[in-house]
């Protein structure tokens, strides 16, 4: 089947299905594709995005119909309990983005091609986006920059392989900016960011993330492009959002910026199920009668 084919036939099935019975995208279609999240911005419809790391919590996602799942380098972070990005290996982040794939059969999974993977140079790159592709079974890589990265984006997309950029705030370039500040504040950066945005896209990247930069200008760019823009501290007028799961969901604490909604305190509510069963083992009611053989 030839690729318009495949977009004509998505697009028809949609169609059909939203005049029928007035449902959205997201509800009718069974496995998100790039060419999905291209109708959702077309019909204004909002994509959410979540990272994942492992089988179990990917398949939670998975069932729950995120429409995209990153398996961010946050890992770094929140896995490995680095400082920053910078140290996960692509080993590493194989390992985390099989597991993760174990568990989705409706999600879009993106692999974030880890630092020192691509920026080299655009064989590499081709290389590194090559083997996330082969031996972790995703469906696509993100990687971090504009136009300093563009042969390397188009190598990766010659290949066939969809490309996610990532402009604004870029965790892998934090030893040049210092500091994980707001970005793109000052006219001559949002310049640059609105022309990295455009190459992006001209390129045939199949969607952008953009970090931590003003709510105006993440709506400029997402108002300009037509592909999919995803924002992280950008505002709402966007395509749609990510968080890293694990901030959402409150099991880091001591990462709080303005832009992060957290949905529980899982922390907390972990600490008291452990110190709940430490106290039943050491009390002796830990197994009762009932719990053994
Ligand atoms: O690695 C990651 O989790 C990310 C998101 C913050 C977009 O790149």
């Amino acid at each position: 089947m030839n690729f318009k084919y495949l977009i004509v036939n998505i697009r028809s099935f949609v169609t059909y299905n939203l005049k029928t019975n007035a449902m959205s995208v997201h509800q009718v279609i069974k496995r998100v594709t790039t060419h999905v999240l291209y109708e959702m911005k077309l019909r204004g419809e909002k994509i959410a995005m979540l990272t994942a790391y492992d089988y179990s919590m990917a398949r939670i996602l998975d069932q729950s119909e995120i429409d995209i799942i990153l398996v961010g380098d946050s890992a770094s972070n929140v896995m490995a309990g680095n400082e920053t990005t910078l140290p996960i290996t692509m080993d590493e982040m194989i390992y985390h983005a099989k597991s993760v794939v174990r568990g989705v059969s409706r999600a879009l999974v993106v692999v974030d091609l880890p630092f020192g993977s691509y920026q080299g140079n655009s064989k590499e790159a081709l290389t590194s986006a090559i083997r996330i592709m082969k031996e972790t079974g995703g469906h696509a890589v993100k990687i971090e920059g504009g136009k300093e990265i563009l042969e390397s984006v188009n190598r990766i997309l010659s290949a066939g392989i969809p490309v996610m950029g990532h402009l604004g705030l870029t965790p892998q370039s934090i030893h040049k900016f210092g500091t994980y500040v707001v970005r793109a504040r000052e006219e001559a950066e949002a310049k640059k960011l609105i022309e990295d945005a455009h190459i992006l896209e001209e390129a045939g990247c199949f969607a952008l993330v953009l970090e931590k930069i003003p709510a105006k200008l993440a709506a400029k760019v997402a108002k300009e492009l037509k592909i999919p823009v995803i924002g992280i501290g950008a505002g709402h007028e966007v395509d749609g959002q990510v968080l890293v799961l694990h901030d959402m969901l409150g099991i880091t604490q001591e990462f709080s910026p303005r832009f992060l909604r957290r949905y529980h305190n899982l922390f907390e509510e972990i600490k008291g199920s452990v110190k709940a069963y430490i106290k039943d083992v050491k009390t002796i009611d830990f197994p009762n009668e009932k719990e053994q053989y």
